[in-house]
């Protein structure tokens, strides 16, 4: 099988750099590849696998004869350019969540639902960065007891809101440190020694659109009854880089958290470290820069019937947005979907 023309579309932003850099660690190979960016950073000088490569102004024809776009430059460039992608016989992996609950594009957890890539128009869509580290752990344990109700309270790093909004928890805490005022463009609120409740924009149920994207796309990934109930509440916290989930799940069926254990101690992608006699469970900094989801805090919610409670933290930057999106760009040339496919 031939090797694929790649672009990396949003290569200067925080996930794009991310995507750059595990293209080389999973050894992904192609015949050649580009990187995009707006007029804004175009000309910039990247190094990459020993060559310097220039970042090039994205527009329709940046696509002739691309097979793979990695993108990761907001909803808006992709809806622009995701046409003139396809039309081209390209396949775009999308980081955005401007495809993502249209019923002809796959949304895809690599390891967790790949054969939907099969199905896939040209369009694939990477899941919101809350919703990706929890479906490697809800997977395996839905397949064995089912999963009947679940909610989630998200602890979210500012590096899931981009470079401007880490520059300002950086810029926050210098100015609080120093008695200075200081303002936010990021956040409705402060963020430095802060928590703040709203992650997006409000919709009409009164939950953020950040929380219905974890109920709405853990129901497509996992293939849930539309019904199944599912309610998250999503909080941002000034942390640089890794998500932290709070999840309880109420199964079907009977499942022990010993069970539990045993059966994530065993499944792609997750490590558990959970032994609360010698104080062992994952927090944000044992994610950072690490590929797994972390889990611990396994015990049985007293609550629910048939419930379990857990703790996961990941990267966001990886699991949730670029190593998951270099996944699927590896599994779509292993499957041969790109090109005449
Ligand atoms: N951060 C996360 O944890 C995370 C997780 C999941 C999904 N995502 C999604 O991934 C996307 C990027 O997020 P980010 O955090 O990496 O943002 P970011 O740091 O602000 O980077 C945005 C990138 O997109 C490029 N870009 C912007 N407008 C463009 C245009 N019109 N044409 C071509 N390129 C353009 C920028 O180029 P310039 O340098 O020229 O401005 C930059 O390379 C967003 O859709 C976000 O929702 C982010």
């Amino acid at each position: 099988m031939r090797k694929p023309n790649i672009a990396i579309l949003g290569a200067t932003g925080v996930v794009g750099r991310e995507i750059t850099s595990i293209t080389t660690e999973l050894g992904v190979e192609f015949e050649s590849i580009k990187f995009l960016s707006s007029a804004k950073s175009a000309g910039t000088k990247l190094q990459f696998q020993g060559k310097e490569y220039t970042v090039e102004e994205a527009t329709p024809e940046s696509f002739d004869g691309v097979d793979i776009v990695m993108a990761s430059a907001g909803g808006g460039t992709s809806k622009h350019f995701a046409p003139e992608i396809v039309k081209r016989g390209g396949v775009i992996i999308d980081n955005s969540s401007a495809f993502r609950m249209e019923k002809d594009v796959p949304l895809v957890i690599a390891g967790v639902n790949d054969d939907d890539l099969r199905n896939h128009k040209g369009i694939i869509a990477n899941p919101n960065c809350s919703t990706s580290q929890l479906m490697l752990v809800l997977k395996p344990l839905h397949e064995k007891a089912k999963i009947k109700r679940l909610i989630v309270s998200t602890y979210q790093a500012v590096s899931g809101a981009g470079l401007k909004a880490m520059n300002e928890l950086t810029a926050n805490t210098e100015a609080h440190m120093a008695g200075k005022d200081f303002t936010n463009e990021a956040f409705k609120k402060p963020i430095a020694f802060n928590v703040i409740p709203q992650i997006d924009v409000f919709t009409e149920n009164g939950y953020t659109k950040e929380e219905m994207k974890v109920t709405n796309e853990t129901k497509k990934i996992l293939h849930l009854d539309e019904n199944t109930p599912i309610s998250c509440t999503a909080v941002r916290v000034p942390v640089y880089r890794g998500h932290s989930e709070a999840v309880d799940i109420e199964f079907e069926n009977k499942i022990t958290p010993e069970e539990v254990r045993s059966i994530l101690k065993d499944s792609f992608g997750v490590t558990v470290i959970d032994d609360i006699d010698n104080y062992e469970y994952p927090t944000t900094r044992d994610a950072d820069g690490k590929d797994p989801v972390y889990v611990g805090r396994i015990r049985k919610n007293i609550a629910f019937d048939n419930g379990i409670s857990l703790w996961c933290v990941a990267d966001n930057l990886r699991i949730g947005a670029a190593l998951n999106t270099v996944r699927i760009c590896k599994k779509v040339i292993e499957m041969g979907l790109f090109g005449s496919k």
